[in-house]
């Protein structure tokens, strides 16, 4: 897989609109998410670690918002022989136009249903693991707790949802820290100053991250009987929650 370097937001634009997952950010996608999101290759391996534990034979597993694939071909390599199917879910054509390729490109027994479609409108059955690796925030608020409350009845009892987001603090000197320890972390991964506020502005009406309380609350309240905060890394966190 060529990886093309992310410099949409190099050059200095007089308006910036809306960040979107098209055509563009699909292909820089690899080399923006992991210039981005500290952890994020910790995050991918693990969720195939999590697989590997939870993911029971003739059972299904979700990718939801699954852009490139990389949590599914995670999965996929840690579940060969237990007759599951993988239904990867994403919005934008663009993504599961490339997602479709990079899955080609590796063999494997375990099917893969590629959806192009919104995860709102998805039936979730008979599934053992769930991933919602940063997609959640680009949800509408009001949309969340419905779609945490479908994810909790089509799993099965002990099945997990993996739920990674960026995160906000409602402590304020808290917030101003981690927020200025994730800049660092973009700094030092090449992100220009004109790079990182254009970008920040791009996202300012799409992506809402909510306090770890509140994911928390969330899931308890649909019923999930344990949730743990599993990885950290400045304001960005991965949790698990079983049903
Ligand atoms: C930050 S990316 C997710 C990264 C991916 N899960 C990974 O591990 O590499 C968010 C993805 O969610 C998708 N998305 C956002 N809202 C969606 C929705 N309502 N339905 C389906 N996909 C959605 C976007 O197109 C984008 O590809």
């Amino acid at each position: 897989m060529t990886v093309s370097q992310d410099t949409i937001y190099a050059q200095a634009s007089e308006q910036i609109s809306d960040f979107q997952f098209d055509n563009r950010v699909a292909g820089v996608f690899s080399d923006m998410i992991r210039r981005s999101v500290p952890g994020y290759t910790q995050i991918i391996n693990t969720i195939g670690d999590l697989a590997d534990r939870f993911v029971i034979p003739n059972t299904q597993i979700y990718d939801l918002g699954c852009s490139l694939g990389a949590a599914t071909l995670s999965i996929r390599r840690q579940i060969q022989g237990r007759q599951c199917r993988i239904i990867a879910v994403d919005n934008s054509e663009s993504m599961v136009a490339r997602c479709q390729e990079n899955l080609n490109a590796y063999v494997s027994d375990t099917e893969v249903d590629l959806v192009c479609g919104d995860i709102r409108d998805i039936d979730i059955q008979n599934a053992s693991l769930v991933v919602l690796n940063f997609t959640l925030q680009f949800l509408p608020p009001e949309d969340r707790e419905t779609l945490i409350a479908k994810i909790y009845q089509g799993l099965n009892p002990g099945g997990i949802l993996v739920l990674s987001e960026k995160i906000r603090f409602e402590d304020a000197p808290i917030q101003k820290l981690l927020e200025e320890q994730h800049l660092d972390f973009k700094r030092a991964n090449g992100y220009s100053e004109l790079e990182i506020s254009q970008k920040r502005s791009a996202l300012e009406n799409v992506m809402k991250p909510d306090t770890l309380p509140l994911h928390q609350q969330r899931l308890t309240d649909q019923g999930f009987s344990h949730f743990s905060l599993w990885f950290q890394c400045f304001n960005f966190a991965s949790m698990v929650a079983i049903k």
